[in-house]
């Protein structure tokens, strides 16, 4: 009777007789020679595979058993690239005569997949990413196609968030000399704690004024408005940065009417709030950051200035 079933990622279908161990159908059938033959007990480990994620000696499984499920060997942990566990078994030096590292690594990645806390150091490895100033994390494919990839997302976040607690050990830009858009950062910045913002709002062509006030690390979000998609969508991957599209508008006043307007309409701001504005003039042209503004939301003074002009 053909067995149907899949190995790393691929449908197969074996005609061997059905007590044939599942080893000799990937190593004869489907030449996947990474699988090795060692004791041929259950006792070395050299044969060992994943069935449906679990770990498996492959020499003592028939491969009736397998009908219908999915196979994975060393070929398949990574396929075109090295598995961060084959890194660090190089980076220590783990492999001997290298005969039975295949099924010793297939054991490792099973057992990590199916843990679900994190390990000294993949739990030092997030700490220190935001330590360097990293403006977005990503879980690792082997973390991710665990067992528990929620609670990972989860761990990652109480990492984060512990690690940005700590401040003091965060890079801040620090360049021999800023330029104008570098102080204009800096400045909004240490401005919104004087002040108390409740938002920072920047007007931007190429996401660069984001990214410069985003690497101060502000405690207030950056709204970040730009007629451009592609620049929203770099701008979401920078720390603290939510963009916004905005149509164009023509002269600062008008900017900081629809700035107003559209924070009130995100409840992000409540009248007598203070915000900070950075833009550059001319407007909607890259590379101009130039103005600063303080503004308290529902100025009525200003705006009927504004309107008698
Ligand atoms: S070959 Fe030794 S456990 Fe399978």
């Amino acid at each position: 009777m053909a067995i149907n079933f899949s190995v790393n990622g691929r449908p197969v279908t074996s005609a061997a007789p059905e007590g044939t161990p599942l080893l000799w159908v990937l190593r004869e059938e489907l030449k996947l020679t990474g699988t090795k033959y060692g004791c041929g007990a259950g006792q070395c480990g050299a044969c060992m595979v994943h069935i449906e994620g679990g770990r498996t000696f492959s020499c003592l499984t028939p491969v009736s058993s397998v009908q219908g499920k999915s196979v994975t060997t060393i070929e398949g942990l990574s396929p075109g690239r090295l598995n961060t566990l084959q890194r660090a078994w190089l980076a220590e030096s783990v492999p001997q005569c290298g005969y039975c590292q295949s099924g010793q690594l297939m054991s490792a990645a099973a057992l990590l997949a199916a843990n679900p806390r994190p390990t000294r150091a993949e739990a030092s490895d997030v700490a220190n990413a935001v330590f360097d100033g990293s403006d977005a994390l990503m879980l690792s494919a082997e973390t991710a196609a665990g067992a528990y990839p929620i609670e990972a997302v989860e761990m990652m976040d109480r990492i984060i968030r512990e690690a940005e607690s700590s401040d003091s050990r965060m890079l801040r830009p620090q360049p021999a000399q800023f330029n104008i858009a570098e102080t204009a950062a800096e400045l909004i910045c240490h401005a919104s704690e004087e002040l108390q913002m409740k938002v920072i709002a920047v007007f931007t062509e190429t996401g660069s004024t984001g990214r410069l006030i985003s690497k101060h690390r502000p405690r207030r979000p950056i709204i970040a408005f730009s007629t451009i998609q592609e620049t929203r969508r770099r701008l979401s991957l920078y720390w603290g940065v939510v963009p916004r599209t905005i149509a164009q508008v023509h002269n600062i006043e008008e900017l900081v009417l629809v700035t107003e307007k559209r924070l009130l309409e995100e409840k992000l701001v409540k009248r007598g709030d203070v915000v900070g504005i950075v833009a550059g003039t001319p407007l909607f042209v890259g590379g101009t950051t130039n103005f600063m503004k303080f503004h308290i939301i529902g100025n009525k003074d200003e705006q009927t200035r504004r309107a008698k002009r």
